[in-house]
């Protein structure tokens, strides 16, 4: 069998992708970015967008499914796109998708275009709580809207777990799954778990309605969404999101808790050290995880690399671009690393990598010193010092 998924590298759709290939499944991802994608080989990877419906149709063919994420919050230009789909499709709704909006929208294109579907309708993913990471990092207190508002938060792997079952097993098609977390939880208890998971003490401080509109929007939020979130939080309040027992009668095992996630994400939440910044950074480069790498930089992390350009590059989506650029026509074979060496706010780390020119087929290797500078727990300056000259340049 081999399976469509669509969001692959979004926080349910990498559990989809290896919850697949573990049930021997062959994955294909429709991807915008393959140099951040970060699967292994085995992955088939389309280059594409999921409104450009040729994009679609060239990662459907040969597909006997595919898994549906639908980023955007209008099902406009989405009719094509479920035409362009293989016939049998896992959709990712919503909870509210019986209140229409995009989640009804796209059900009723697929059930129109006479798809074999199943929806998928997860409560808040446990997932949106990195939200709160940078409060937890920088202090002690989180401004939030209707602290009370009470959620059935749900683990990202439960969604992915019932959707690969979805696809392996017989008897999906045609059902609709309301998915949640085994228990509703205030705001607040959400933060009190987390904030035990980190070992720390949090203050809840109650935004007013206007504030946690404007903050959405500032986040760049369609106001339209920002309206309708806010008030959903607000019925919230005294009438908690219902709770289903459908992941564990689906999977045969009990649903996963919030206090699972926030044990399993609780380094977001604090400060990390020196040491393991450094550790993390030089894995996820080791491993080719550009993603994880980027994830241990500030926002507006300044990189220096002479040889590169005499020009510094600031923050993250800069320093992306360069490596796409550096990286356009080569493969990277093996990488070996000396370090990290360690002072109390900086790290060196050496990177041997074994490289093939995709172009000419010419193997070689570069060497480089990676100097890191770091504040509260994020990279804030790399200081690039080439052995060999860098490809591209
Ligand atoms: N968060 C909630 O509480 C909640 C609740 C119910 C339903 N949902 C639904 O769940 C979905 C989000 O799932 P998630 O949190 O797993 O996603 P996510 O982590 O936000 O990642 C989004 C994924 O979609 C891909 N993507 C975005 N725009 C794309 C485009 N134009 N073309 C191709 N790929 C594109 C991204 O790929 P790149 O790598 O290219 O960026 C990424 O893989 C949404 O449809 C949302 O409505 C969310």
């Amino acid at each position: 069998m081999r399976i469509l998924v669509t969001g692959a590298t979004g926080r349910v759709g990498r559990h989809v992708v290896d919850g697949l290939r573990a049930a021997g499944v062959t994955v294909r991802a429709l991807v915008r970015t393959p140099d951040l994608a970060a699967f292994s080989p085995e992955v088939e990877l389309i280059q594409g967008d999921i409104t450009d419906a040729d994009a679609v149709r060239r990662a459907s063919a040969d597909a006997d499914g595919a898994f549906l994420l639908w980023p955007s919050f209008s099902a406009e230009g989405a009719s094509d796109i479920v035409d362009a789909l293989p016939r049998r499709v896992v959709y990712l709704s919503s909870l509210n998708a019986g209140e229409g909006g995009v989640w009804g929208d796209v059900e009723q294109l697929l059930r129109a275009a006479g798809k074999e579907w199943t929806f998928l309708r997860p409560s808040g993913f446990a997932v949106n709580a990195q939200a709160w990471a940078g409060d937890f990092r920088s202090g002690d207190t989180l401004r939030l809207p209707y602290p009370e508002a009470s959620r059935s938060m749900i683990h990202e792997r439960d969604i992915a777990a019932v959707a690969v079952l979805s696809f392996v097993n017989p008897g999906h098609v045609g059902q609709i799954y309301e998915l949640t977390g085994p228990q509703a939880l205030t705001q607040t208890e959400q933060v009190a778990t987390i904030a035990r998971a980190v070992g720390k003490d949090m203050h809840v401080v109650p935004l007013t309605e206007d504030a946690a509109r404007q903050a959405m929007l500032d986040q760049g939020a369609d106001p339209a969404l920002a309206a309708s979130a806010v008030s959903y939080w607000a019925s919230l309040v005294g009438n908690p999101e219902p709770v289903t027992t459908t992941v564990t009668e689906l999977t045969g095992r009990p649903a996963l808790t919030f206090a699972d996630w926030a044990h399993e994400h609780a380094d977001e939440f604090r400060v990390l050290s020196t040491a393991e910044v450094a550790q993390g950074y030089a894995d996820a480069l080791s491993a080719g995880r550009l993603d994880a790498a980027l994830a241990f930089l500030s926002p507006d992390v300044v990189r220096s690399a002479p040889l590169e350009s005499t020009t510094e590059l600031k923050g993250k989506a800069a320093i992306l671009e360069n490596t796409r650029h550096l990286n356009a026509d080569v493969e990277y074979l093996a990488v070996e690393s000396l370090g990290p060496l360690l002072t109390a706010d900086h790290f060196a780390i050496r990177f041997t990598f074994t490289q093939r020119n995709t172009r000419t087929d010419a193997r070689s290797q570069a060497t480089k010193l990676s100097l890191c500078t770091v504040e509260s727990g994020q990279i804030t300056r790399e200081e690039v010092f080439y052995y060999t000259p860098p490809s591209g340049s």
